[in-house]
């Protein structure tokens, strides 16, 4: 049976992916109908510019007042997609204050403050939803949330940020610049208001600190994942990956540690072989690999960002969330009781690709072997290369077999050090083997 009185949805925020849930929300509003029991009605849209023109959207339902939007106390579900902390999080936690759900994209957000708006949710009643939230229209945090419930996670891997995956795609396939290929991201809608989030790895960082917190079910802050972005990845360093039949990307990497009893959560480039799934993510897409005890290993693709896809991933948490108040229940809410500790990047295990400047000269190999050794990091590779300019300097490329990072950051540390290290050209570590 379907029920008559519409349920009534404001939108709070018609940019990128705002003005795309107002078009599927217009133009989908018979199935959407259809597939909660109830019509929904988009009963106002908040903004900051009222004079732009914002096409298929009633421009009596726009207002600059999100606060009334919110506490008009007839409102179901408020969709949040300004982004940012503030106001967001105030006029969320307000929503739930005068009965209403709640759908979010805001990663920023939820990764700062998700256990307090969870408790705001609990205390009155509401859902809060958050798919879009991590890499845009692919189904993942409902899968971890709800479909492996009932397994134990214990590895999240994969690129989540579609801007910088775009970057580092152009860089490797087309010899593009960064700049240009920020641009070119931002045009296309895929960056973050300030693409610093996104290029310094805060965006992704976000995204693995809620992937982190939900996979092992316990919390894990923003500033407990290590992070380092793209804006010192270079041309040398793609094309020094190239020869080692491998490609940089950015990765989201969450583990539960081998004992079980603590986690880890980083967010870094990382050389990856070409023949590794991850290496052929292209573009602004994204892919994640779940690996739980029982299911084994899941790989989940798609498109990471833009108005669109982000747009499908609100809308099914807003039919998700509509269906649960027409049958007054509510769903899952935060899962934290492991309380695991997060452990610092020291003890995470990897492998590092070391590009060295040293003295072309007797001896430096071996004073650089025994850096390695004395540190109890086992070498893998060495390529060494005289320099054609005749300067005296040859180029040292070493590739370690798997340590502790804190073992390897010693390394690289000591090897500073040595006169006949001239200097250390980049460091990255090696990852998906
Ligand atoms: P935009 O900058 O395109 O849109 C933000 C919207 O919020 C604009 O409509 C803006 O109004 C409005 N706004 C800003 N401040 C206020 C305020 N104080 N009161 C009312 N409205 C305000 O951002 P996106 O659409 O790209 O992103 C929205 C959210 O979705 C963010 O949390 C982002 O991280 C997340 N997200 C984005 C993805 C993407 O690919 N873009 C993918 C996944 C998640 P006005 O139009 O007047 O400027
Ligand atoms: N700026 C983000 C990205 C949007 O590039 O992945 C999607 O979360």
């Amino acid at each position: 049976m379907m029920r008559t009185r519409p349920l009534k949805v404001a939108l709070l925020g018609c940019g990128v992916v705002g003005s795309e849930v107002a078009r599927i929300m217009t133009t989908h509003a018979d199935d959407l109908a259809a597939r909660i029991g109830a019509p929904v009605e988009l009963a106002g849209v908040a903004v900051r510019r009222p004079s732009k023109v914002r096409e298929g959207i009633d421009p009596a339902l726009i207002t600059t007042d999100a606060t009334a939007l919110v506490e008009r106390g007839d409102i179901d579900v408020v969709v949040e997609v300004i982004g940012g902390i503030e106001p967001a999080r105030t006029l969320i936690t307000t929503a739930f204050e005068h009965g209403a759900s709640v759908v979010s994209a805001n990663k920023a957000l939820l990764a700062e403050d998700g256990p307090a708006l969870h408790a705001a949710a609990q205390k009155y009643g509401g859902d809060l939803y958050y798919e879009a939230a991590v890499a845009g229209a692919i189904p993942l945090v409902r899968p971890l949330r709800e479909s492996l419930a009932g397994d134990k996670v214990n590895r999240v891997l994969g690129i989540v940020n579609g801007t910088t995956n775009f970057i580092l795609d152009r860089m490797d396939t087309s010899g593009a610049g960064y700049s240009e290929a920020l641009d070119e991201a931002t045009a296309l809608g895929y960056a973050e208001a300030d693409p610093t989030a996104d290029v310094e790895g805060f965006d992704a960082a976000a995204k693995a600190a809620i992937l982190a917190g939900i996979a092992f079910h316990t919390r894990v802050g923003i500033g407990e994942v290590h992070r380092e972005g793209i804006t010192e990845v270079t041309a040398a360093d793609i094309a020094s990956a190239r020869r080692m039949g491998c490609t940089v990307k950015l990765l989201a990497i969450c583990e539960r540690a081998a004992d079980g009893r603590s986690v880890t959560a980083r967010v870094h480039p990382a050389m990856i072989p070409l023949s590794h799934p991850l290496a052929s993510v292209r573009e602004a897409y994204n892919a994640v690999f779940v690996e739980a005890e029982a299911a084994g290993q899941l790989m989940f693709y798609g498109p990471g960002a833009g108005g669109s896809p982000t747009a499908s991933a609100v809308l099914g948490d807003l039919v998700a969330v509509c269906r649960n108040k027409l049958g007054e229940t509510t769903g899952p809410g935060e899962s934290a009781y492991t309380r695991l500790p997060v452990s610092p990047m020291g003890d995470v295990v990897t492998r590092y690709h070391i590009s060295l400047d040293v003295a072309d000269k007797p001896g430096v190999l071996a004073q650089v072997a025994t850096v390695f050794a004395e540190q109890g990091v086992s070498i893998d590779t060495v390529r060494q290369q005289s320099r054609q300019d005749g300067d005296g300097e040859a180029s040292l490329v070493v590739v370690t077999h798997r340590a502790l990072d804190a073992a390897l950051s010693g390394t690289v540390e000591a090897l500073r050090k040595l006169d006949t290290v001239r200097g250390v050209a980049s460091i990255m570590r090696v990852e998906g083997e």
